[in-house]
């Protein structure tokens, strides 16, 4: 079998065995840790989950590195990486609001060849290989064909630095005098999974982690939409922030953030 597609299985089994856990535990947490401040939280399923999706990749894959949220950095320096968010879109679980998801994304070299996100909620498994296409429970995905961002829907969310946080206040209120409707539904992971399959328009956000948009950025791509930063330049895992849309939509929305810095200049 080919090595990515076999890479693939593994990471879906992984991740089905922890969203499957975890949707079983929502009314049975624990323990509910903060981490960086009040609103980071972490609990004791998704520290037991990324053990478990841990423990899978190094029995198949013991050679492999793996960057993942809650452990940091395992055998770094390897040609594979996999990063591993165990369990994205925890304020949310620890709420017992169903929005919640594993994302795997696999990188080969700096590339990320590899995104499976599974939302154990609605049994929803995300997937694409570079090149490959992208699915939805092995139904093929595209984005939306919405031209204009007044008929758009459109998600982002909201870091837990309060500086973040200011920042895309204003960015918020900007798009949503544009668009037909904003939404922050507490996942970055499954928000770039909805742009893949044309449920959003188009997503942004500040202040992410490479385990929030490894595997979902790849399944946009492959789903036919386009990656950006929020400013002008191009996306990367390492870089905190992202743009993701259907493509027709893209330039539209980044010209709204653009005005607005050279906005704020004057007024400066
Ligand atoms: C968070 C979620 C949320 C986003 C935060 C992320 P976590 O991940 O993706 O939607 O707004 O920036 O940190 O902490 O639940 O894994
Ligand atoms: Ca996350
Ligand atoms: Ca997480």
């Amino acid at each position: 079998m080919n090595e990515l597609i076999q890479m693939k299985e593994v990471a879906v089994l992984a991740a089905k065995k922890a969203g499957k856990y975890a949707f079983e535990r929502i009314d049975a947490i624990i323990e509910v840790n903060y981490k960086s401040g009040a609103n980071n939280l972490v609990t004791d399923v998704d520290r037991k989950c990324e053990q478990m999706i841990l423990n899978v990749i190094k029995s198949e894959f013991p050679s492999h590195s793996i960057l993942a949220e809650e452990t940091g950095e395992h055998s770094p320096g390897g040609e594979v990486t996999w990063v591993v968010d165990p369990l994205d879109g925890t304020t949310n679980y620890a709420h017992g609001f169903p929005v919640f998801c594993v994302s795997i994304g696999i990188m080969v070299g700096d590339v990320v060849k590899i995104g499976v996100v599974y939302d154990a909620s609605r049994n929803e498994l995300f997937t694409a290989i570079k090149g490959q296409g992208a699915f939805l429970n092995d139904q093929t995905i595209r984005v939306s064909n919405t031209e204009l961002v007044k008929n758009a829907l459109l998600a982002t969310g909201f870091p837990y630095d309060q500086e973040g946080k200011i920042l895309n206040i204003d960015y918020f209120k900007i798009v949503l005098n544009q668009a037909q409707a904003v939404r922050r539904a507490g996942s970055a992971a499954i928000d770039l999974c909805y742009v893949a399959c044309g449920r959003f328009d188009g997503f942004w956000e500040f202040g992410l982690s490479p385990w929030d948009t490894a595997a979902g950025h790849l399944i946009v791509g492959e789903a036919g939409g386009k990656v950006s930063a929020v400013g002008q330049g191009e996306y990367d895992i390492f870089k905190k922030e992202i743009t993701a849309t259907n493509g027709r939509i893209h330039d539209e929305l980044l010209s709204y953030f653009r005005d607005f810095n050279k906005s704020k200049k004057w007024s400066n």
